[in-house]
């Protein structure tokens, strides 16, 4: 038999009619209710289970698989799984053990029903799947720390977390103390709002975070997320895009952290707020109202202020690192062409280009050396000549 026959059987999926759908071509599979014949013997290195509901195989017999069994999803080479559509009652830890003896390494659940029903028993040591990813689940996952205190001893070990668009409404100060190996966490679209900021990183909570991603969370005081993340002592990339902010002149937040990379990009700024912390790498404002960009760097290597209102490019001469400038979709008309031409990767297609002879020439030189970007020639337009 095969082992993809085996792991589909006991999950129970053979059971009923159904289809299973392979593309070769990204060693991807979708299997809808399977039945026995609909099974090929390809395995995927992506599987994909959708309508079912997996509170059936509550009662799967993990605790008691014999070896050869064990041996042999061991040797599956199925990379990742995601259960979309399915209603999981309480079986997290029943499906992450039955994973575990595969060579999987990243679990998503999408669309998933987590519901609670009474307690669980199921040990959870050993699991080594340590980047799952839970997106549009409901109720929330989060603020049921007790439902999982099961877990407690996996999530522990977790490096990367992914709770995305999953109704979370709060991430109380101790759940963010058990996850001590956390390295990212993604808690994107998940409206939390400026008042959870505090509670959440809390002292003790996620004290090796690296990278935080606060995306589409209806913040709106930059000053009170200044003010929050001073406990994550090694925070390199926060992502705050796709917010509301505003500064806060009551506050006189300093980042005391030292994070590199700093997205900033569709967060309602009508100006550059300040401070920015001070050694950032990478900084992405795009997709803002920005009218003129003022800072200075000396660490900058990447700034990115495509779709803004700027007249006129930032002066390179403030970042003395940088290589990569994008400015699309502006209202430039000439950039520093002797500064610029520096820089490697230089983005800024959609202005209305100045096209007199040193201009052009400027532009033409960039093109030259292959360091236009995307969009060269046919989103290059001159002010005066549109053709
Ligand atoms: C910033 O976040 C947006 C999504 O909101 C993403 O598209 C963009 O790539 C990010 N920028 C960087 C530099 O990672
Ligand atoms: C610039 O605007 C055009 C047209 O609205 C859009 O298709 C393109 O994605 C934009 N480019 C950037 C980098 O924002
Ligand atoms: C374009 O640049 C030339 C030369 O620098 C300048 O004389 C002219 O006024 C500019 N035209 C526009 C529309 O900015």
């Amino acid at each position: 038999m095969s082992v993809a026959v085996l792991l589909l059987l006991a999950l129970g999926l053979l059971e009923a009619e159904g289809r299973c759908f392979f593309s070769h071509t990204q060693e991807y599979c979708v299997c809808y209710n399977l039945s026995e014949e609909s099974l090929s013997v390809i395995i995927p290195s992506v599987v994909e289970f959708r309508g079912r509901e997996l509170e059936k195989y509550v009662a799967f017999p993990i605790s008691d698989m014999d070896p050869s069994t064990t041996e042999m999803l061991g040797s599956l080479v199925i990379r990742k799984i995601i259960f979309g559509e399915l209603l999981v009652l309480e079986i997290l830890p029943a499906i992450l053990r039955f994973f575990s003896y595969t060579q999987v390494q990243e679990l998503v659940f999408e669309s998933c029903i987590f519901e609670e029903r009474g307690n669980n028993e199921m040990a959870s040591q050993d699991l080594p799947i340590l980047s799952p990813h839970f997106h549009n689940i409901c109720p929330p996952l989060m603020g049921h720390e007790q439902d999982f205190s099961s877990l407690s001893s996996w999530l522990e070990t977790l490096q990367e977390l992914a709770v995305t668009a999953s109704h979370v409404t709060s991430l109380p100060c101790v759940i963010g103390r058990v996850f001590k190996d956390l390295c990212s966490l993604d808690v994107a679209q998940n409206s939390l709002g400026d008042e959870s900021l505090m509670p959440t990183f809390c002292k003790g909570a996620f004290p090796q975070l690296q990278v935080l991603s606060l995306q589409n969370w209806t913040l709106t005081s930059y000053h009170r997320v200044c003010e929050s993340v001073q406990l994550l002592p090694g925070l390199q990339h926060l992502d705050l895009s796709q917010n509301k902010l505003k500064a806060d002149p009551s506050s006189s937040c300093q980042w005391k952290n030292v994070f590199q990379i700093f997205n900033l990009s569709s967060a309602g700024l009508d100006e550059v707020l300040t401070p920015l912390p001070p050694s950032l790498e990478v900084l992405d404002m795009s997709c803002n109202h920005l009218h003129a960009v003022a800072t200075s760097f000396s660490s900058l290597k990447k700034l990115f202020l495509s779709q803004n209102m700027l007249q006129a490019a930032p002066s390179i001469k403030n970042y003395p690192m940088l290589d990569t400038l994008h400015v699309d979709n502006n209202s430039i008309t000439e950039l520093p062409w002797h500064e610029v031409k520096h820089l490697q990767d230089v983005a800024v297609a959609g202005n209305t280009h100045n096209c007199s002879c040193s201009g052009a020439r400027g532009l033409q030189a960039l093109a030259a050396l292959g360091h236009l970007g995307q969009g060269w020639p046919q989103d290059y337009t001159c002010h005066s000549l549109p053709h």
